[in-house]
């Protein structure tokens, strides 16, 4: 018997779980989750004019797209099988005011991206945001008085919100304002105004997270910001509570959840699905992306692989989908893969 025999014979084992790793075809065959492009929305950032590409500077790869532009890609991005997209304006801010008056305007940007969308793309879903903060001078995603976010009244606003994004021809709202209350009420006046089949797709769980930076440069609220957000978004420390955050959504209306940031709270994402069996999804939010991008651009990580594996977790934790600005890169990736 040569060494080597005499090493293997000595340790025994009857479970060897490298077998199943040894070639491809044998990890395909025993793999549990898999990525699909349905499984990806695309969050979408809108500007004011015609023709225009801003590159958002903190997100590398994504851009501030008119209207135009922004029809344009989202077909193509619909044409590699992602299902559906979430607008988010960036308001002039010469419009911005205490009243967030622009979010009930018909014609705001997000209401005409919704219409031009609809009728280029009308097999899109299409997810509104409702929250206040890219109309407020002072980016709150509420109404502000003195110091506080004041909740009912904001919900008054909120509900007033859903019903003109619903007019406007969204498919699904997206309450990220984290106001009590606010999804009874918005199912209440969607049901009013005869929009029984718009869907209610709550971030029930979204946390006070250093992790939105990015995206506060994106829709340009990251200077106006009086404050913080800790008194209506959820404290990092807690898990309990989003249980109840989601338990109270459902109970309310919501059709799906969503727990916000992702990759730092796989384990929220994770609790949510296994508790409630709900549809739900996990935001990949700005910060997570600016730091795999930064990374990648420095050399320190492998883009491809490093997003791919990034989007692949939440999907392991229990998430049904995920909002990514990877959309495009992942979805054509998974098609080449066809
Ligand atoms: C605003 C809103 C935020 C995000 C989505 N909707 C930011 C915030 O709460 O300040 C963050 C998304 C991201 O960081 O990618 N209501």
């Amino acid at each position: 018997m040569s060494d080597r025999q005499a090493v293997s014979a000595g340790l025994g084992l009857v479970q060897r779980p490298r077998r199943n790793r040894k070639s491809d075809w044998s990890r395909r065959l025993v793999r549990e989750t898999t990525l699909d492009a349905s499984d990806l929305i695309w969050p979408v950032f809108l500007v004011e004019g015609e023709g225009r590409r801003e590159p958002v500077g903190s997100m590398p790869g994504v851009f501030r797209f008119s209207i135009d532009v922004a029809t344009e890609e989202i077909g193509k991005v619909a044409a590699l099988g992602v299902p559906a997209v979430a607008l988010f304006p960036n308001t002039d801010p010469r419009l911005r005011d205490e009243m967030a008056s622009v979010a009930l305007d018909p014609e705001n940007l997000v209401c005409r991206a919704c219409r031009a969308i609809k009728s280029t793309t009308p097999d899109v879903g299409v997810i509104t945001d409702v929250a206040l903060d890219p109309y407020t001078s002072h980016g709150h995603d509420g109404l502000l008085r003195g110091d506080e976010i004041v909740n009912d009244e904001t919900v008054a606003v909120l509900t007033q919100q859903a019903v003109t994004q619903a007019r406007a021809g969204s498919d699904i709202i997206a309450p990220s304002d984290m106001m009590d209350g606010r999804v009874g009420a918005i199912r209440a006046g969607l049901d009013a105004a005869d929009f029984q089949n718009v869907q209610i797709m709550s971030y029930a769980a979204k946390y006070a997270s250093a992790f939105y930076g990015p995206f506060r440069d994106a829709i340009g609220t990251n200077k106006t910001l009086r404050g913080d957000k800790r008194a209506y978004q959820m404290d990092p420390a807690n898990t309990d509570e989003a249980l109840r955050e989601v338990a109270l959504d459902l109970e309310q209306g919501a059709d799906m959840v969503m727990v916000k940031p992702g990759m730092p709270y796989l384990d929220i994402i994770h609790r949510v699905a296994e508790t409630f069996h709900a549809p739900t999804f996990a935001y990949q939010v700005s910060g997570e992306y600016a730091m795999i991008m930064a990374a990648a651009q420095y050399g320190w990580l492998d883009e491809e692989r490093a997003m791919m594996e990034s989007l692949l977790a939440f999907k392991r934790a229990g998430a049904a989908g995920v909002l990514t600005y990877f959309a495009p890169r992942a979805a054509a990736l998974l098609r080449g893969r066809e």
